[in-house]
């Protein structure tokens, strides 16, 4: 499973790329305004930096909404770095452009996946990763564990490419729960990557084996 980080933030991307468990990043326009980066040229930079921190894919969202204005900017977000993925909302001309990027060899994230009708039509165009939001269905009462289940079994069945990003995961059981079901790649926080560290016992184990050593020394 590979493990992707779901923020804008270069320390934290950073962080996670020193942990040495880091694939790649994901981005959207939320998540640069919170960092303050607005502006397009600012945000290319910006871009280009987190691409330059890391080694694994990068996604960049177009802001447009019509096909041309899709085409237009996924071109120069990947003429940007080789590590861009071009993200694509999943609405109808964000379709057309998957293919059109998928057919010039372009790789893209279609993003707010939030059933299995659209992830199905997302790997039909090509897409190189879906994105379910597991979050966000939660959020409203749905089970996304349900969801990453469902297009498992559908792209295991046709054998689609599509790799499944598992995407607006808050938690570390988000985490276990998508690598047991075979998501491809999670994107989370940083905290849910590195929640994933922890257990008592462990602390408790580590003390007791460095007193024990300071007692025979
Ligand atoms: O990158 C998209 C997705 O991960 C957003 O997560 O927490 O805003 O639902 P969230």
């Amino acid at each position: 499973m590979k493990f992707f980080i779901d923020t804008a933030n270069l320390d934290q991307i950073k962080e996670a790329e020193a942990l040495g468990v880091l694939d790649g990043v994901t981005t959207n326009p939320s998540l640069m305004a919170k960092e303050g980066i607005t502006g397009q040229e600012n945000i290319l930079n910006h871009y280009k930096a987190i691409c330059e921190a890391v080694s694994g894919d990068v996604s960049a969202e177009v802001i447009s909404v019509d096909f041309e204005g899709m085409v237009k900017e996924g071109e120069a977000l990947a003429a940007l770095h080789p590590q861009i993925v071009v993200k694509i909302p999943m609405i109808e001309d964000g379709v057309k452009a998957l293919r059109y990027f998928s057919d010039k060899g372009i790789k893209t994230n279609c993003t707010l996946i939030f059933s299995a009708g659209q992830a199905l039509l997302a790997a039909k165009a090509g897409a190189t990763y879906v994105s379910p939001f597991i979050g966000r269905l939660d959020d409203i009462s749905m089970d996304g564990l349900i969801l990453i289940e469902e297009i498992r079994d559908i792209y295991d069945n046709y054998a689609f490419d599509t790799e499944i990003l598992a995407a607006s995961v808050r938690h570390t059981m988000h985490i276990i729960n998508c690598a047991k079901i075979g998501a491809d790649v999670m994107t989370g926080p940083l905290s849910a990557i590195k929640g994933l560290l922890n257990h008592p016992l462990t602390d408790k184990g580590l003390a007791q084996f460095l007193a024990d050593h300071k007692k025979g020394n």
